[in-house]
């Protein structure tokens, strides 16, 4: 079939199309109506139908697959590498469902998950899946700031940790920033459970801190059944960013999201039971949740939990674990691309990596340059996808699994099959025609396995997602793109105050809410500025309570520090803005709004564009002078 019909299918025949997929998982009981869609804009996939999500990455595939590979762990940090059989991680999760139930975990209750890339944090969340609590995962590059908002949006009964993480070869103690954290939060959860990898010293806080290693061995045994959810319970919460300080719970289902995911794997990913999957994100951000942990298990395929970076050993490191494992499937961001492109090219070729099916990429734009060397060096096909947290699997790519549609560089395809997608004009909100600018949205209902709603917050999930477009609920993807004659959609950037910097998802305002925490700081604002490698890197414009604090080089430079220092401690590295400039007064409209698009554009060396609303047009000029435009 082609992929024009097959979309279309999807769209004209919703419940008859996705009953269908529904058949790639198992159900313990079916599902009555497909979609209960009665609420608009929330949407109820496979109603009254029971399974989980464990059983079907992990059980499920007992009978035919006890003894192949199904999680496979290499840290070129520590230098362990080891297999777990499907048989070896159905007892692993088992051990530590176990030692969840015992500290009265149960049925929607919530584990926080605060770890580095162990088999350890993949065993903690199939257990949560398994006995029916909802794991939130926190990135482990996020501080203690950014961990306490979400434990107390969370409230876990359980927090699920470790020792620390290596990062190039240096070790990120996780411990100390874990308990600033539950000091920093309102809500106290009643047990920490500590994997301890003797990386970095670590305090057990008596009474309320575990340790895993004596745990596990208390629980060798445990049989743990798995509990049968209602398709329309929660599986995960995962936190996101947008345009205020406070991230977004994205809330995700149990039944659909299998679907969704099974789907995928069969239609985009093509992998194949017995085959290999290594996806080089982690498990703190959507990818990791999707392609490392869910999707290539539900497939019955192995997936590689790496801790380390593209280039230590070397810039062959992922190409060697290719033919090492005999990847057929491989998911990566530009960034470790754009990395790698920096390096020798014979690493391309050094190892065997024709077992590889396709490279896929996704999270951040894929520019043709980066798409091009990539493509050519590897030999291997390159298919960029395009999608967020919120909606869990590919809005747009190519589908090979339907049919072998062309990728074009620079695009990252067509819409998915049930993903109704438009391009709509941002101030009329009528469709855009062909080569023409508008906003990429989806109409609703939104297919399985996206979000349900924002954790706790029903009417935020409808104001923040549905409302951009006067008159029309549509969801909004808050991106620009573009659609050629041919049907491929360029994405241009996003339309709010989401940075993208090494694909990794930020706010501006968390890191704006960050620095003005410093005492010296009267305000301020962070725009994201294009860079070669990053995609993009934070920016800082800082007004000070005294400019006198910043007369001189001297003073400018150990302030800019301590307020790189402020973000670090507090969101974590990868919110620490490239410079922090200082300025007397922040470029604003006239009704108070900083116009942070021009300030962005000046950044970029481009035209800010109509300044006529502008409060005083100075405060551009001292953005000009500080970045040198
Ligand atoms: O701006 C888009 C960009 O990343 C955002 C979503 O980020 P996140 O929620 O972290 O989810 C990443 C899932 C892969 C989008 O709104 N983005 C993601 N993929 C692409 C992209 N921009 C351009 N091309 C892509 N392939």
């Amino acid at each position: 079939m082609d992929l024009t019909s097959f979309h279309r299918r999807s769209i004209d025949d919703r419940e008859g199309f996705w009953a269908e997929q529904a058949r790639l998982i198992h159900w313990h009981k079916p599902f009555g109506k497909v979609l209960d869609y009665s609420k608009p804009p929330f949407a109820r996939w496979f109603v009254g139908g029971e399974t989980n999500l464990c059983f079907n990455a992990i059980d499920r595939h007992l009978p035919t697959q006890a003894d192949l590979p199904a999680l496979i762990f290499v840290s070129t940090e520590t230098g362990e590498e080891r297999t777990y059989t499907f048989a070896q991680l159905h007892q692993e999760v088992m051990r530590m469902a176990a030692i969840m139930l015992e500290q009265g975990v149960g049925r929607g209750d919530r584990v926080l998950i605060y770890m580095p890339m162990i088999p350890e944090a993949a065993f903690a969340m199939y257990a949560c899946a398994r006995i029916g609590a909802i794991h939130s995962v926190v990135f482990g590059g996020f501080a203690s700031h950014s961990l306490a908002s979400r434990i107390d949006d969370a409230s876990p009964k359980l927090i699920v940790s470790a020792d620390g993480g290596s990062r190039a070869g240096k070790v990120v103690p996780y411990k100390p920033l874990l308990d600033e954290a539950i000091r920093l939060a309102a809500h106290k959860p009643a047990k920490v459970l500590l994997v301890d990898r003797k990386l970095a010293a670590m305090d057990l806080v008596s009474g309320r801190d575990l340790d895993y290693a004596s745990q596990r061995e208390k629980h060798r045994d445990a049989q743990v059944p798995v509990t049968w959810l209602e398709s329309n319970e929660v599986s995960y919460t995962l936190y996101t960013s947008g345009t205020t300080g406070k991230p977004k719970g994205v809330q995700r289902d149990v039944g659909g999201y299998a679907v969704a995911l099974a789907a995928s794997m069969k239609y985009i990913f093509c992998g194949n039971p017995g085959e290999t999957y290594f996806s080089s994100s982690d498990i703190g951000w959507v990818v990791g949740h999707s392609y490392i942990i869910y999707a290539p298990l539900i497939a019955g395929m192995a997936t590689i939990v790496y801790e380390g970076t593209p280039l230590r050993p070397d810039a062959g490191i992922l190409w060697k674990l290719v033919e090492q494992y005999k990847v057929t499937v491989m998911f990566s961001a530009p960034t470790a691309i754009r990395v790698l492109k920096k390096q020798d090219p014979a690493f391309l070729t050094k190892y065997d990596t024709s077992s590889l099916r396709a490279l896929f990429l996704a999270g951040e734009p894929l520019d043709e340059p980066t798409a091009r060397w990539i493509s050519e060096g590897l030999g291997r096909p390159i298919i960029d996808n395009y999608w967020q947290t919120e909606t869990g699997w590919p809005i747009l790519t190519v589908a090979h699994g339907v049919e072998k549609t062309p990728t074009r560089f620079g695009s990252p395809g067509m819409p998915m099959y049930g993903y109704d997608v438009r391009l709509l004009h941002e101030g009329t909100g009528e469709e855009v025609g062909v080569n023409e600018k508008g906003v990429v949205a989806i109409a609703p209902p939104l297919p399985p396995g996206c979000m349900q709603t924002v954790w706790g917050d029903d009417e935020r999930f409808v104001s923040t997602y549905f409302t951009s477009v006067p008159g029309k609920m549509v969801y909004s993807t808050f991106d620009w793109g573009i659609r050629d004659e041919d049907g491929y959609y360029f994405i241009l950037g996003r339309t709010d105050d989401v940075i993208n910097v090494a694909g990794h998802r930020l706010g501006t305002r968390e890191i704006e809410e960050s620095i003005s925490s410093h005492s010296s700081v009267a305000e301020c604002a962070v725009v994201g500025v294009a860079d070669q490698l990053k995609g993009q890197v934070a920016m800082a414009f800082v007004v000070l309570k005294d400019p006198a604090q910043a007369s001189t080089p001297e003073t400018r430079m150990a302030l800019e520090g301590e307020i790189m220092r402020t973000v670090d401690k507090q969101l974590g590295g990868v919110a620490r803005p490239s410079r922090v400039h200082f300025v007397t007064l922040l470029p604003k409209t006239r009704s108070g709004k900083v116009v942070r698009r021009a300030i962005q554009a000046l950044c970029e060396r481009r035209d800010a564009g109509d300044l006529t609303t502008l409060e005083d047009p100075s405060a551009l000029e001292q953005v000009r002078q500080a970045v040198g435009g």
